[in-house]
């Protein structure tokens, strides 16, 4: 029997109410298949400012390091919005731990679940042979942690920068994910304005060339863009930058018809990894029990396949979540117009009943 610490960080908003069902399942999976997963709860972002006065506390950071994986709801809200400087902001705690962890890879997995085909905003003309790619985003680079400052003239600045060995070990995640689903990348810059692009392409060129099974295109941003919702059947694995794969996870989740149906995993150079899911921690929703818990809980899902090498338990979380889906439980988000509403809660508990 295997015992997993997991450092749990619910968070502000709706983080809290996600988590626990995401640990109702882990909890299930335990009971099932013989694991014990024990918990330990600290703080990041808003709760952690008014508790401590500072997004990531060094306790919080101690519990994630020592811990075999992180699992977060979300941060952030209008109450710590205005605060100044910005690096006492919720956000910063975020970014924080993932740069503390060293989580360079970030993999943000979106398809089109077969009961929600009829949410998905785009003509089923358009939706083609369906969506099911995942957004392979570098994590700890690029203008998110360049210099920031302003200048005597008031002049904003964020220095853009990418070094080719963190262009090379994204790319290798997204080549050997690529190995294991259609063997199809595309790498996405902005290479004909941008230097960090220039270096970014030609070091995907060059990891590229190690792996000659896989098909790779080389797209800028902007296209990239409008070929999501054109047609995003073409996309398997997409590779970009941090900025650019912030903005385009985001295009990609609602494509599914809800951004509370999106994981993601943040993956370094060990086990260790932390898991979330994309959206945020919808402050005008939080404490209704009304937000839905699928996100976070194939979040788990992830955390058991990534980091606990547990890919029969992952499918089972993944299987119940598909059987929820068809047996017609919605959540608001997912509902249509006049289809019943289950709570955030409930969600959880038919997941868990169906592991
Ligand atoms: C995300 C979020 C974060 C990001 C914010 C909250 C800092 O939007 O995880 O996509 O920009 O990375
Ligand atoms: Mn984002």
């Amino acid at each position: 029997m295997a015992q997993f610490n997991i450092c749990v960080l619910k968070g502000d908003g709706i983080g809290p109410e996600i988590v626990d069902e995401a640990i109702k399942a882990l909890d299930k999976v335990g009971e099932k298949y013989g694991h014990t997963f024990v918990y330990d709860e600290q703080l990041i972002g808003g709760a952690a400012i008014d508790e401590y006065g500072v997004p990531l506390p060094d306790v919080t950071l101690k519990a994630a390091k020592a811990s075999d994986s992180v699992l977060l709801g979300a941060v952030g809200g209008p109450k710590w919005d205005t605060l100044e400087p910005a690096t006492l902001r919720p956000e910063r705690g975020l970014l924080g731990i993932r740069k503390e962890l060293n989580l360079f890879a970030n993999l943000r997995p979106a398809k089109v679940w077969g009961p929600l085909a009829e949410s998905c905003p785009l003509k089923p003309e358009r939706l083609g042979t369906g969506l099911d790619l995942v957004v392979c985003r570098e994590l700890t680079g690029d203008v998110y942690f360049g210099r920031k400052w302003r200048d005597e003239e008031g002049v904003g600045h964020d220095d853009m920068n990418y070094s080719v060995a963190e262009v090379e070990r994204i790319a290798r995640v997204a080549f050997d994910m690529a190995m294991k689903r259609s063997k199809k990348v595309t790498s996405v810059d902005k290479a004909n304005v941008l230097e960090t692009s220039r270096v970014w392409r030609e070091t995907v060129k060059r990891i590229a060339a190690e792996y000659p099974e896989v098909e790779v295109d080389y797209f800028y941003v902007d296209n990239t863009a409008m070929q999501l919702v054109l047609n995003p059947s073409q996309f398997d694995v997409i590779l970009t930058g941090n900025l650019f794969g912030d903005i385009l996870s985001d295009e990609a989740s609602c494509i599914t018809g809800s951004v509370g149906m999106l994981p993601s995993a943040s993956l370094s150079d060990t086990t260790l990894g932390m898991y979330e899911p994309i959206h945020g921690s919808a402050p005008d929703i939080a404490g209704r029990n009304i937000a839905n818990p699928i996100a976070t809980i194939l979040s788990a899902a992830m955390m058991l396949r990534y980091s606990f090498g547990l890919a029969q338990e992952a499918d089972a979380i993944e299987k119940a979540v598909e059987t929820a889906l068809e047996q017609g439980y919605r959540t608001g988000d997912i509902a249509k117009a006049n289809e019943e509403r289950i709570s955030c809660s409930q969600m959880g508990d038919i997941i868990a009943n169906l592991i």
